[in-house]
């Protein structure tokens, strides 16, 4: 099992990464506030894992609500479900949450935990790649909104993140793949290395090689812990996470939650970032190249849908947690491996951007 630590003073917390993890008493024991423990999973993850996760709660009182599984049902209404079950069950201030799930179950756990009589603590157990090498570390909790991504929230931290690669193996193919979208986003704004040694290694990651899954989820977990170390409430590099995110969420909002995943979404705002970049002479045409042969080695969609013009996508960029002073701000890459923020962006090559990813037929 490898530890990482994400730093954050008084509310520091441990990220295991390792294989059979889940069910281990010992392993989270000490991140059990109080005596109340409420698991929270969906109609897909609980039927496989969520008896083994109960019984490293058993010394508990443990409960636990099943969510309906899907990005539609990443809303406040959902959201009620979660409150419902913790006052039924008379939890008390002094109790845990834990999100055992994906990034949508864990998004909302945390966010639940942030409200619920104003704060109590919550475990993440993440069960698909994207959460394990993301949404479960670094404390963004929230829920969207039909007019927005994400756009009701709160940043809180879990108290310890227990990523079991063992979890992966139930993954279908097109998750995996949109797992691996934000394994590449933290090659391209921060470590060229690690970005070739993904472009050596994506078919290893494919055929889902223990050794080189546990290696991506480490290094990831590693990148993103020092991002959100520097800067928790992203007042600067924080916002480089985002990469390809004001055009993915702006694709994920336009075409209706949970019809593109997350992840492929990301992937084509990555490849749109990328394009924008090159046109403001940042990036050279055979790193353009690297960067859409790897994303489409990784079995992401590489264009984006057929019927987002520019006016769609600016309607929906518009509403952007990055959005400041009404402009939006960017995040591009000046080189590979290396991510900048603007605002200072030419209208009409954005708009060229758009046109040039459109896809042929309907997406
Ligand atoms: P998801 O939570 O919808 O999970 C994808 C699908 O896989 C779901 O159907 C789920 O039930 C199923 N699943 C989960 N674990 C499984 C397993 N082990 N075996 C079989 N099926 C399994 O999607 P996701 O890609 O994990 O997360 C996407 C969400 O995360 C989005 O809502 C996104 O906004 C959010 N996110 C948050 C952050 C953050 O910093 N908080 C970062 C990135 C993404
Ligand atoms: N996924 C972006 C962030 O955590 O900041």
């Amino acid at each position: 099992m490898q530890t990482l630590n994400v730093d954050l003073g008084a509310r520091s917390y441990p990220i295991f990464i390792g294989k059979d993890l889940l069910g281990r008493p010992e392993l989270v024991a000490p991140y059990v506030s109080g005596h109340q423990v409420m698991l929270v999973s969906n109609e897909t993850v609980a039927p496989l894992y969520l008896e083994k996760v109960r019984r490293a709660f058993s010394r508990f009182q443990c409960e636990s609500v099943i969510l309906p599984d899907g990005e539609e049902y990443k809303n406040l209404e959902t959201l009620n479900l979660i409150f419902d079950a913790l006052l039924e069950k008379r939890f008390e201030r002094k109790c845990t949450l834990v999100a055992l799930g994906g990034g949508v179950i864990g998004d909302m756990v945390g966010f639940a935990a942030a409200c619920y009589q104003r704060g109590v603590s919550f475990i993440q157990i993440p069960t698909t790649l994207l959460s394990q090498v993301d949404s479960s570390v670094g404390g963004k909790t929230g829920v969207n909104h039909p007019l927005g991504k994400n756009m009701i929230g709160a940043f809180y931290q879990p108290r310890c993140v227990i990523a079991d690669t063992d979890s992966l193996n139930s993954l279908d193919e097109r998750q995996l793949s949109a797992g691996l979208a934000e394994v590449i986003k933290y090659g391209l704004i921060c470590d060229l290395p690690f970005f070739e040694w993904l472009e050596q290694n994506m078919l290893a990651l494919l055929a889902r090689d223990p050794a080189a899954l546990a290696y991506a989820i480490d290094r990831s977990c590693q990148l993103k812990a020092a991002v959100v170390a520097a800067d928790e409430r992203e007042s600067g590099v924080r916002a480089t996470l985002n990469f390809g995110h004001t055009f993915g969420h702006a694709i994920e909002a336009a075409t209706g939650y949970g019809k593109w995943l997350h992840g492929e979404a990301i992937g084509t705002g990555m490849l749109l970032a990328t394009d924008l970049s090159a046109r403001m002479g940042m990036l050279a045409a055979a790193d353009v190249q690297r960067i859409e042969n790897l994303i489409d080695s990784a079995q992401l969609p590489t264009r984006a849908p057929a019927n987002m013009d520019y006016a769609t996508f600016m309607r929906y960029m518009a509403v952007d947690k990055k959005v400041e002073a009404g402009s939006i701000r960017f995040v591009l890459l000046q080189a590979l491996g290396q991510a900048i923020i603007t605002s200072d962006c030419d209208p009409q090559l954005l708009k060229a951007t758009i046109e040039a990813h459109h896809a042929i037929v309907e997406a």
